[in-house]
Protein backbone atom coordinates (compact mmCIF):
# COMPACT_ATOMS: atom_id res chain seq x y z
CA UNK A 1 0.00 0.00 0.00
CA UNK A 2 1.54 3.39 -0.92
CA UNK A 3 1.18 6.29 2.20
CA UNK A 4 1.47 9.40 2.79
CA UNK A 5 1.85 10.63 6.44
CA UNK A 6 1.58 14.09 6.85
CA UNK A 7 2.57 14.86 10.98
CA UNK A 8 5.01 11.68 10.15
CA UNK A 9 7.79 13.59 12.56
CA UNK A 10 5.00 14.20 15.03
CA UNK A 11 4.00 11.92 18.60
CA UNK A 12 1.86 9.58 17.12
CA UNK A 13 2.48 9.74 13.52
CA UNK A 14 6.13 8.60 13.86
CA UNK A 15 4.57 5.29 15.62
CA UNK A 16 2.53 5.17 12.62
CA UNK A 17 5.65 5.18 10.10
CA UNK A 18 7.23 2.34 12.25
CA UNK A 19 3.91 0.20 11.89
CA UNK A 20 3.44 1.03 8.59
CA UNK A 21 6.62 -0.16 7.28
CA UNK A 22 6.34 -2.93 9.56
CA UNK A 23 3.12 -3.89 7.52
CA UNK A 24 5.26 -3.75 4.14
CA UNK A 25 4.00 -0.27 2.46
CA UNK A 26 5.54 2.00 0.90
CA UNK A 27 5.83 5.26 2.67
CA UNK A 28 6.11 8.92 2.34
CA UNK A 29 5.98 11.69 4.97
CA UNK A 30 5.54 15.50 4.30
CA UNK A 31 8.28 17.04 5.86
CA UNK A 32 8.95 20.92 6.60
CA UNK A 33 12.40 21.71 5.87
CA UNK A 34 12.24 22.76 9.72
CA UNK A 35 11.10 19.56 11.04
CA UNK A 36 12.96 18.05 13.57
CA UNK A 37 13.06 14.38 12.65
CA UNK A 38 14.54 12.55 15.83
CA UNK A 39 11.29 10.36 16.73
CA UNK A 40 12.11 8.82 13.02
CA UNK A 41 15.70 9.19 12.32
CA UNK A 42 16.30 5.08 12.71
CA UNK A 43 13.43 4.80 9.41
CA UNK A 44 14.33 8.22 7.71
CA UNK A 45 15.99 5.98 4.78
CA UNK A 46 12.72 3.50 4.45
CA UNK A 47 11.04 6.62 3.58
CA UNK A 48 10.46 8.89 0.72
CA UNK A 49 10.56 12.05 2.32
CA UNK A 50 8.43 15.13 0.23
CA UNK A 51 10.26 17.92 1.50
CA UNK A 52 7.21 20.66 2.24
CA UNK A 53 4.64 22.52 4.30
CA UNK A 54 1.21 22.40 4.54
CA UNK A 55 1.36 26.39 4.34
CA UNK A 56 2.15 26.00 1.13
CA UNK A 57 1.09 22.30 -0.26
CA UNK A 58 0.86 23.38 -3.73
CA UNK A 59 4.59 23.64 -4.33
CA UNK A 60 5.00 19.50 -3.56
CA UNK A 61 2.26 19.11 -6.53
CA UNK A 62 5.06 17.14 -8.58
CA UNK A 63 6.55 15.10 -5.58
CA UNK A 64 2.45 13.98 -4.96
CA UNK A 65 1.87 12.89 -8.57
CA UNK A 66 4.79 10.98 -8.44
CA UNK A 67 4.81 8.80 -5.61
CA UNK A 68 0.59 9.00 -5.54
CA UNK A 69 -0.14 7.69 -2.44
CA UNK A 70 -3.14 5.43 -2.07
CA UNK A 71 -4.18 6.45 1.42
CA UNK A 72 -3.30 9.45 3.04
CA UNK A 73 -3.37 9.70 6.18
CA UNK A 74 -3.81 13.13 7.49
CA UNK A 75 -2.30 13.92 10.51
CA UNK A 76 -0.28 16.93 10.48
CA UNK A 77 -1.72 20.29 12.52
CA UNK A 78 -0.25 23.47 13.34
CA UNK A 79 -0.87 23.84 17.11
CA UNK A 80 -1.76 20.51 18.46
CA UNK A 81 -0.19 21.63 22.06
CA UNK A 82 -2.78 23.35 24.59
CA UNK A 83 -1.15 26.61 24.63
CA UNK A 84 -2.47 26.79 21.03
CA UNK A 85 -5.82 26.13 21.29
CA UNK A 86 -6.86 29.92 20.66
CA UNK A 87 -4.22 30.80 18.55
CA UNK A 88 -5.15 32.26 14.74
CA UNK A 89 -2.42 29.68 13.47
CA UNK A 90 -5.17 27.00 14.14
CA UNK A 91 -6.83 28.41 10.18
CA UNK A 92 -3.62 27.59 8.46
CA UNK A 93 -4.67 24.23 8.89
CA UNK A 94 -7.65 24.84 7.08
CA UNK A 95 -6.64 25.87 4.01
CA UNK A 96 -3.30 23.76 3.75
CA UNK A 97 -5.30 20.40 4.48
CA UNK A 98 -7.90 21.03 1.79
CA UNK A 99 -5.40 21.87 -0.62
CA UNK A 100 -3.54 18.55 0.20
CA UNK A 101 -6.90 16.56 -0.74
CA UNK A 102 -7.18 18.34 -3.97
CA UNK A 103 -3.68 17.79 -4.32
CA UNK A 104 -3.86 13.52 -3.97
CA UNK A 105 -7.36 13.20 -5.41
CA UNK A 106 -5.18 14.37 -8.90
CA UNK A 107 -3.38 11.15 -8.44
CA UNK A 108 -5.41 8.54 -7.23
CA UNK A 109 -5.41 8.70 -3.47
CA UNK A 110 -8.78 6.55 -2.73
CA UNK A 111 -8.36 6.63 1.12
CA UNK A 112 -8.52 9.68 3.25
CA UNK A 113 -7.73 9.15 7.12
CA UNK A 114 -8.29 12.33 8.92
CA UNK A 115 -6.91 12.62 12.72
CA UNK A 116 -9.83 14.81 14.06
CA UNK A 117 -10.43 15.40 18.06
CA UNK A 118 -12.43 15.51 20.92
CA UNK A 119 -12.56 18.93 21.12
CA UNK A 120 -15.01 19.14 17.93
CA UNK A 121 -17.65 17.88 20.71
CA UNK A 122 -16.76 20.99 22.96
CA UNK A 123 -17.52 21.28 26.84
CA UNK A 124 -18.64 17.33 27.54
CA UNK A 125 -18.93 15.87 30.99
CA UNK A 126 -19.10 12.16 30.79
CA UNK A 127 -19.28 9.45 27.84
CA UNK A 128 -18.60 10.34 24.12
CA UNK A 129 -20.41 8.86 21.67
CA UNK A 130 -20.36 10.22 17.72
CA UNK A 131 -24.01 10.86 17.85
CA UNK A 132 -23.15 13.87 20.82
CA UNK A 133 -23.82 17.24 19.25
CA UNK A 134 -20.61 19.29 18.30
CA UNK A 135 -19.94 22.47 19.98
CA UNK A 136 -16.47 23.40 19.68
CA UNK A 137 -15.37 26.10 21.50
CA UNK A 138 -11.27 26.53 20.80
CA UNK A 139 -10.33 27.38 17.64
CA UNK A 140 -8.48 24.15 17.43
CA UNK A 141 -11.86 22.59 18.33
CA UNK A 142 -13.62 25.02 15.53
CA UNK A 143 -10.71 24.08 13.12
CA UNK A 144 -10.45 20.24 13.47
CA UNK A 145 -14.25 20.10 12.91
CA UNK A 146 -14.00 22.59 10.50
CA UNK A 147 -11.86 20.34 8.36
CA UNK A 148 -13.51 17.27 8.69
CA UNK A 149 -16.53 18.64 7.62
CA UNK A 150 -15.10 19.71 4.18
CA UNK A 151 -12.99 17.22 3.79
CA UNK A 152 -15.90 15.07 4.39
CA UNK A 153 -17.79 16.42 1.49
CA UNK A 154 -14.76 16.66 -1.10
CA UNK A 155 -14.39 13.46 -0.40
CA UNK A 156 -17.54 12.45 -1.73
CA UNK A 157 -17.24 14.60 -4.25
CA UNK A 158 -13.99 13.32 -5.27
CA UNK A 159 -15.50 9.41 -4.67
CA UNK A 160 -12.43 8.77 -2.05
CA UNK A 161 -12.78 6.57 1.33
CA UNK A 162 -13.39 9.52 4.44
CA UNK A 163 -12.71 8.08 7.71
CA UNK A 164 -12.44 10.33 10.53
CA UNK A 165 -11.01 9.87 13.59
CA UNK A 166 -11.67 11.87 17.27
CA UNK A 167 -9.04 11.27 19.39
CA UNK A 168 -9.38 11.94 23.19
CA UNK A 169 -5.57 11.80 24.62
CA UNK A 170 -2.53 9.91 23.61
CA UNK A 171 0.50 8.97 25.47
CA UNK A 172 3.66 7.13 25.38
CA UNK A 173 7.66 7.35 25.34
CA UNK A 174 8.40 10.28 22.73
CA UNK A 175 5.47 12.27 23.76
CA UNK A 176 5.19 16.11 23.95
CA UNK A 177 6.84 17.10 27.61
CA UNK A 178 3.98 19.78 27.99
CA UNK A 179 1.28 17.18 28.14
CA UNK A 180 0.31 15.98 31.52
CA UNK A 181 2.25 12.48 31.81
CA UNK A 182 5.27 13.35 30.69
CA UNK A 183 5.59 16.80 32.48
CA UNK A 184 4.64 14.51 35.52
CA UNK A 185 7.65 11.94 35.39
CA UNK A 186 10.09 14.77 34.20
CA UNK A 187 9.31 16.67 37.62
CA UNK A 188 9.68 13.46 39.41
CA UNK A 189 12.91 12.48 37.66
CA UNK A 190 14.07 15.92 38.45
CA UNK A 191 13.13 15.81 42.35
CA UNK A 192 10.90 18.02 41.86
CA UNK A 193 7.20 17.99 43.41
CA UNK A 194 4.55 18.18 40.42
CA UNK A 195 1.67 20.91 41.59
CA UNK A 196 -1.69 20.53 40.63
CA UNK A 197 -5.51 20.09 41.07
CA UNK A 198 -6.92 17.32 43.35
CA UNK A 199 -7.32 15.27 40.10
CA UNK A 200 -10.17 13.75 40.89
CA UNK A 201 -11.11 14.53 36.81
CA UNK A 202 -11.13 11.01 34.95
CA UNK A 203 -9.39 11.05 31.53
CA UNK A 204 -9.43 8.05 28.86
CA UNK A 205 -6.11 7.86 27.85
CA UNK A 206 -4.78 5.61 25.09
CA UNK A 207 -1.34 4.29 24.65
CA UNK A 208 0.34 5.83 21.38
CA UNK A 209 1.35 1.98 19.84
CA UNK A 210 -3.11 1.49 19.91
CA UNK A 211 -3.80 4.72 18.50
CA UNK A 212 -1.14 3.87 15.28
CA UNK A 213 -2.86 0.52 15.36
CA UNK A 214 -6.36 1.83 15.23
CA UNK A 215 -5.50 4.13 12.87
CA UNK A 216 -3.79 0.99 10.56
CA UNK A 217 -6.87 -0.96 11.33
CA UNK A 218 -9.02 1.65 9.75
CA UNK A 219 -7.32 2.11 6.59
CA UNK A 220 -7.00 -2.38 6.04
CA UNK A 221 -11.12 -2.43 7.65
CA UNK A 222 -14.04 -1.71 4.55
CA UNK A 223 -15.86 -0.68 7.08
CA UNK A 224 -14.50 2.00 8.52
CA UNK A 225 -15.56 4.65 6.68
CA UNK A 226 -17.49 7.87 8.66
CA UNK A 227 -16.42 9.20 11.94
CA UNK A 228 -15.22 7.24 15.06
CA UNK A 229 -13.96 7.98 18.30
CA UNK A 230 -11.17 7.06 19.23
CA UNK A 231 -9.77 6.41 23.00
CA UNK A 232 -8.94 3.81 25.18
CA UNK A 233 -12.87 3.33 26.57
CA UNK A 234 -11.64 3.56 29.75
CA UNK A 235 -11.81 6.46 32.46
CA UNK A 236 -9.15 7.15 35.02
CA UNK A 237 -8.55 9.71 37.50
CA UNK A 238 -5.77 11.56 37.17
CA UNK A 239 -4.44 11.23 40.64
CA UNK A 240 -4.16 7.44 40.58
CA UNK A 241 -2.49 8.44 37.16
CA UNK A 242 0.00 10.33 39.02
CA UNK A 243 0.38 7.95 41.75
CA UNK A 244 0.98 5.21 39.65
CA UNK A 245 3.95 7.01 37.88
CA UNK A 246 5.10 8.36 41.28
CA UNK A 247 5.14 4.92 42.33
CA UNK A 248 7.28 3.80 39.29
CA UNK A 249 9.47 6.29 40.22
CA UNK A 250 10.03 6.21 43.84
CA UNK A 251 7.29 5.64 46.27
CA UNK A 252 8.53 7.90 48.78
CA UNK A 253 8.35 10.94 46.33
CA UNK A 254 5.89 13.45 47.21
CA UNK A 255 3.16 15.06 44.85
CA UNK A 256 1.52 18.31 44.83
CA UNK A 257 -2.38 17.47 44.51
CA UNK A 258 -4.68 19.87 45.49
CA UNK A 259 -2.04 22.51 45.57
CA UNK A 260 -3.90 23.98 42.37
CA UNK A 261 -7.65 24.78 41.89
CA UNK A 262 -9.77 23.29 39.57
CA UNK A 263 -10.44 25.62 36.20
CA UNK A 264 -13.62 27.27 36.55
CA UNK A 265 -14.83 25.05 33.38
CA UNK A 266 -12.79 21.75 34.49
CA UNK A 267 -13.79 19.08 32.63
CA UNK A 268 -14.72 15.76 35.58
CA UNK A 269 -14.85 12.72 33.35
CA UNK A 270 -13.96 12.31 29.14
CA UNK A 271 -14.24 9.13 28.55
CA UNK A 272 -14.85 7.94 24.74
CA UNK A 273 -17.56 5.07 23.49
CA UNK A 274 -15.26 3.18 21.14
CA UNK A 275 -18.05 0.30 20.56
CA UNK A 276 -18.52 1.98 16.60
CA UNK A 277 -14.92 2.15 15.56
CA UNK A 278 -14.17 -1.40 17.84
CA UNK A 279 -17.10 -3.01 15.19
CA UNK A 280 -16.04 -1.49 12.31
CA UNK A 281 -12.71 -2.85 12.69
CA UNK A 282 -12.15 -5.22 15.36
CA UNK A 283 -9.22 -3.27 17.03
CA UNK A 284 -9.36 -3.00 20.85
CA UNK A 285 -6.71 -1.48 22.97
CA UNK A 286 -3.98 -3.77 24.01
CA UNK A 287 -1.78 -2.08 26.55
CA UNK A 288 -3.36 -1.44 29.73
CA UNK A 289 -2.98 1.86 31.00
CA UNK A 290 -0.50 -0.02 33.71
CA UNK A 291 1.87 -1.15 31.16
CA UNK A 292 1.89 1.79 28.77
CA UNK A 293 2.54 3.99 31.98
CA UNK A 294 5.57 1.70 32.79
CA UNK A 295 7.09 1.63 29.12
CA UNK A 296 6.49 5.50 29.36
CA UNK A 297 8.25 6.28 32.73
CA UNK A 298 10.87 3.76 31.08
CA UNK A 299 11.90 5.86 28.36
CA UNK A 300 12.06 8.79 30.35
CA UNK A 301 14.52 7.46 32.92
CA UNK A 302 16.66 6.26 29.92
CA UNK A 303 16.75 8.94 27.61
CA UNK A 304 15.91 11.92 30.22
CA UNK A 305 16.73 10.52 33.35
N1 LIG B 1 -1.71 13.89 21.07
C1 LIG B 1 -3.00 13.81 21.41
O1 LIG B 1 -3.35 13.42 22.53
C2 LIG B 1 -4.07 14.18 20.39
C3 LIG B 1 -5.42 14.21 20.80
C4 LIG B 1 -6.40 14.51 19.85
C5 LIG B 1 -6.03 14.75 18.53
N2 LIG B 1 -4.72 14.73 18.18
C6 LIG B 1 -4.36 15.00 16.77
O2 LIG B 1 -3.51 13.97 16.31
C7 LIG B 1 -2.57 14.49 15.38
C8 LIG B 1 -1.16 14.13 15.80
O3 LIG B 1 -0.96 14.61 17.12
P1 LIG B 1 0.49 14.55 17.80
O4 LIG B 1 0.28 14.60 19.27
O5 LIG B 1 1.30 13.47 17.21
O6 LIG B 1 1.04 15.97 17.33
P2 LIG B 1 2.51 16.56 17.33
O7 LIG B 1 3.46 15.65 18.03
O8 LIG B 1 2.41 17.98 17.79
O9 LIG B 1 2.90 16.55 15.78
C9 LIG B 1 2.35 17.47 14.88
C10 LIG B 1 2.92 17.12 13.52
O10 LIG B 1 2.35 18.02 12.55
C11 LIG B 1 3.42 18.53 11.77
N3 LIG B 1 3.08 19.87 11.27
C12 LIG B 1 2.68 20.94 11.98
N4 LIG B 1 2.47 21.99 11.18
C13 LIG B 1 2.76 21.57 9.92
C14 LIG B 1 2.77 22.20 8.65
N5 LIG B 1 2.44 23.49 8.51
N6 LIG B 1 3.14 21.48 7.57
C15 LIG B 1 3.49 20.18 7.69
N7 LIG B 1 3.51 19.52 8.87
C16 LIG B 1 3.14 20.22 9.97
C17 LIG B 1 4.61 18.58 12.73
O11 LIG B 1 5.80 18.68 11.98
P3 LIG B 1 7.15 19.36 12.55
O12 LIG B 1 8.02 18.21 12.98
O13 LIG B 1 7.69 20.07 11.38
O14 LIG B 1 6.79 20.28 13.67
C18 LIG B 1 4.43 17.25 13.43
O15 LIG B 1 4.94 16.21 12.62
C19 LIG B 1 -2.83 16.00 15.31
O16 LIG B 1 -3.66 16.27 14.21
C20 LIG B 1 -3.58 16.28 16.61
O17 LIG B 1 -4.40 17.41 16.50
C21 LIG B 1 -3.73 14.46 19.08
Amino acid sequence: MRCLVTGGTGHIGSYLVQLLLGQGCQVAVLLRPTSNAWRIREVLDRVRVISGDLTSVAETAPDMQSFAPAVVFHLGWEGVGSSYRNSPAQLQNLDGSLKLLQLVSQSGCRHWIYMGSQAEYGPCDGILSEDLPVRPVTLYGVTKLSVGLLSQKLCEAYNIGFTWLRLLAAYGPMDDPQHLIPSVILSLLKGEKPVMTAGEQRWDYLYVEDVAAAIWQSAISPNAKGVFNLGSGQATPVKSIVERIRDLIDPGLPLGLGELPYRHDQVMHLQADISRLQQATGWTPQVSLDEGLQRTVDWYKKNCG
